[in-house]
């Protein structure tokens, strides 16, 4: 008995897929008054999965326009909250190279408004762990209120 391979060459079934996906990440996005994102640090930037997030949300016409001055964020009027987690320390030195591509990346989409609660030194012992995250939860709770 034979075995047969079927190549499908068309995109556009896979292209489809893909930005039905993006249009329902987009929908939800735009739904939000609030967007809460828990970020670990993975090896001194954004987990993959985020930044596959942001790559699906990044749409020209929907989320972000060019213009004659440059690019302008469509998702504006919004608030985010980014809860950013690491085993070292890094908030507020030039190695945070995260919390600046974030910002930057929210901010092209018009998400301006964005607070950012670290907790830190979580793999630098118990103590330092326990005390930063009473800290963050501190903090977490203040921008609840
Ligand atoms: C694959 C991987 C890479 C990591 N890279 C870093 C890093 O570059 N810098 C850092 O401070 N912490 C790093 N960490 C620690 C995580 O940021 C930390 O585990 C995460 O914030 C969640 O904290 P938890 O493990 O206590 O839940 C890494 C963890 C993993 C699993």
């Amino acid at each position: 008995m034979k075995t047969y391979l079927q190549l499908n060459t068309s995109l556009h079934g896979a292209q489809a897929r893909v930005a039905a996906e993006s249009d329902a990440l987009i929908a939800e996005l735009r739904s939000a008054d609030v967007v809460v994102i828990g970020l670990p640090m993975y090896n001194f930037g954004v987990p993959s999965t985020l930044k596959t997030y942001f790559d699906h949300v990044a749409r020209a016409g929907e989320t972000f326009r060019y213009t004659a001055n440059g690019p302008e964020g469509l998702l504006q009027g919004k608030r985010a909250c980014v809860i950013a987690t690491r085993g070292g320390r890094y908030a507020g030195t030039a190695r945070d190279l995260q919390s600046a591509f974030v910002r930057q990346f929210l901010g092209f989409i018009g998400i301006t408004d964005v607070e950012f609660v670290y907790a830190e030194g979580l793999a630098m012992g118990e103590e330092a762990r326990v005390a930063a995250l009473a800290e963050a939860g501190k903090r977490i709770e203040q921008l609840a209120a």
